[in-house]
C-alpha cells in the first residue's frame, strides 16, 4: 500500500481490521495483529480504533456470526464478517455503505472472493433483523459481557458487588492519563501547555492529568522534552506507596518498560537499580530514562526469581516487585487479553509471582520494605500470593497502605478499575511488606 497521504476506502480498512481480528483469534496481541507497517498514515487511527472496537465486542460478534451462518465460515470470511458487523453496530456509517464496502473487501482478495455473496447475504440479513438478532444473543453471558465464561464466573465469585460494573467498564475506550515529570515542570504548567495546544485536561492526582481526548504522544507539548509520560493513575500510585528516603538503594525487580522506575526517580533521589528478564523491553526503559533526564544507578537484565545470578550481596533498602500477571486489571486498554488468556494461566502466574517474591526476599535488608504490585483483579494473583508468602516467611509483616482519591484517604489493596469524573484508574493490587529486624 502506498502512503500518498490519502485515507483508504472503507473496504480496504475493513480488510485490515479483519486481518487484525483473525490474528487475535489466532493468539496474537492487538498491536502485533494490527501491524501498521503497510497502512497509510491517514488510515492508521481508524484501523486501530475499528480493530479495538471489534475485539472489545468479540463475544457478541462471534455469537452473531454463529447465528447468521448455517455452517462455520472459513477463518478469513469469519473475520471479515466480524469486522463489518462491528462497523454496523458502531452505527456511524449508513448500513448500505458498510455492506457495499464489506462485499468489495471480500471480492478484493482470494480467500474471501468466493464468499462475497455470502458476506452480502449475511450482512443484509443482519441489517434487516438487527433487533431480533441482538435480542437473540443477549441471554448468552459471553455475548452480553464480551468476556470468556470462566472470566465472568471468576469475577462474579470474587467481586460479587462490583463485577458487572468492572466488566462493563472494560468495554469502554479508556481515557489517556499522563504523568507530569515534576523534576522538569509543575502540574499546573503542564496542564496550561496542554490547554494552549488545544488539549483539554483534568487534574486527577498529584502528578496525573486526564486528557479529554486521546492523542498520539507526538502531539503532546513537552513529550519529547521529557515533561510528560503516558501512565495510568493506578500505576502512578506505586511511587507513592513504596516509602523511599534520599540516598536509599532501591531495586525495581520487574522494571521494563520503565513507567514505575521513572515515576520513582521523578520523585525521589534514590540509587535505583532497574532489572528485568527481558532485554528488549529494557531498551525502551533506557530510552525513556534519556527522554525524561533520569539516571538509574544501573540497568540490568536478570531473573528476579534467581538472585544468585545477579545480586552482588549489597542489600536493598526497598524493592518494587511489579510482577508479571494476567493483566486482568488493564483489559480496557488491551481488550484482546481476555481472549488470549486461558483459565489455567492464572495459577501459572501465581506460582511465578510467588517464586519472584521468594527470590527477592534475601536481597531486602532487615527493616526494608517491599511493594508487591500487579495489574490484576484476580484474588489468586493478589491477596492469595501475599497471604501464602506471609505464612511461609515469619519475618515478613504486611503494612497498611492508603491513598487519597479526590481528597478522601482510603485503604489500598485490591484496586478495581474506576472511571468517573472524580476517579480514574485501571485495576491494580498493591501490598507493602516489611522485613522484621
Ligand atoms: C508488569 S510488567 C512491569 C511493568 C513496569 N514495572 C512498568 O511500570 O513499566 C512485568 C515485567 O516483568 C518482567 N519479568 C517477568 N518475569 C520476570 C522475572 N522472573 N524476573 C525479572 N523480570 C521479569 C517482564 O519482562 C515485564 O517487563
Amino acid at each position: 500500500m502506498s502512503d500518498d497521504g490519502r485515507r483508504l476506502a472503507l473496504a480496504d480498512e475493513l480488510r485490515l481490521v479483519a486481518g487484525a481480528v483473525a490474528a487475535v483469534i489466532d493468539g496474537h496481541h492487538l498491536p502485533v495483529a494490527i501491524g501498521s507497517a503497510g497502512t497509510p498514515f491517514a488510515s492508521r487511527a481508524a484501523v486501530r480504533d475499528m480493530s479495538f472496537a471489534a475485539v472489545r465486542e468479540l463475544g457478541r460478534l462471534r455469537a452473531l456470526v454463529e447465528r447468521l451462518n448455517r455452517r462455520p465460515p472459513q477463518p478469513e470470511v469469519l473475520a471479515l464478517q466480524i469486522a463489518a458487523l462491528s462497523e454496523l453496530l458502531d452505527g456511524r456509517r449508513p448500513p448500505a455503505v458498510v455492506v457495499d464496502q464489506a462485499v468489495r473487501a471480500a471480492r478484493s482478495a482470494r480467500p474471501t472472493r468466493a464468499a462475497a455473496g455470502l458476506v452480502n447475504a449475511i450482512l443484509r440479513r443482519f441489517v434487516r433483523e438487527r433487533e431480533a438478532l441482538l435480542a437473540g444473543v443477549a441471554g448468552d453471558p459471553v455475548a452480553r459481557w464480551n468476556f470468556p465464561r470462566w472470566w465472568i464466573d471468576r469475577m462474579a465469585a470474587e467481586h460479587p458487588a462490583h463485577w458487572e460494573r468492572v466488566l462493563a467498564l472494560a468495554n469502554v475506550p479508556p481515557p489517556m492519563t499522563l504523568r507530569v515529570n515534576t523534576r522538569r515542570t509543575s502540574l499546573t504548567d503542564a496542564r496550561e501547555r496542554l490547554v494552549k495546544a488545544g488539549l483539554g485536561a483534568d487534574v486527577i492526582g498529584p502528578r496525573a492529568l486526564r486528557l479529554h481526548d486521546a492523542v498520539p504522544v507526538e502531539r503532546l507539548p513537552g513529550f519529547t522534552e521529557g515533561l510528560l509520560s503516558v501512565q495510568d493513575l493506578g500505576a502512578q500510585l506505586a511511587a507513592e506507596l513504596l516509602p523511599l528516603e534520599p540516598g536509599q538503594r532501591v531495586l525495581d525487580a520487574c522494571a521494563a518498560p520503565g513507567g514505575k522506575s521513572a515515576s520513582m526517580l521523578e520523585q525521589h533521589d534514590v540509587r535505583l537499580v532497574c532489572m528485568d528478564r527481558d532485554e528488549q523491553r529494557l531498551l525502551r526503559l533506557r530510552s525513556d530514562m534519556g527522554r525524561l533526564g533520569l539516571s538509574p544507578e544501573k540497568v540490568t537484565s536478570g531473573d528476579a526469581a534467581a538472585p544468585d545470578a545477579w545480586w552482588d550481596g549489597e542489600p536493598f533498602d526497598a524493592i518494587l516487585a511489579d510482577v508479571p500477571c494476567s493483566a486482568s486489571g488493564i483489559v480496557r486498554r488491551h481488550p484482546e487479553i481476555r481472549w488470549l488468556r486461558r483459565r489455567r494461566d492464572i495459577a501459572t502466574f501465581a506460582s511465578q509471582q510467588s517464586q519472584i517474591l521468594d527470590g527477592l526476599w534475601p536481597a531486602l535488608r532487615p527493616g526494608g520494605k517491599l511493594l508487591y504490585a500487579t495489574c490484576s483483579v484476580f484474588v489468586a494473583e493478589g491477596s492469595d500470593v501475599i497471604d501464602a508468602f506471609l505464612r511461609r516467611v515469619p519475618e515478613a509483616r504486611r503494612l497498611p497502605l492508603t491513598a487519597s482519591f479526590d481528597g478522601a484517604v482510603e485503604p489500598i489493596a485490591q484496586l478495581l478499575p474506576e472511571s468517573s469524573a472524580s476517579r480514574e484508574h485501571d485495576g491494580f493490587f498493591y501490598a507493602l511488606i516489611e522485613k522484621l529486624k
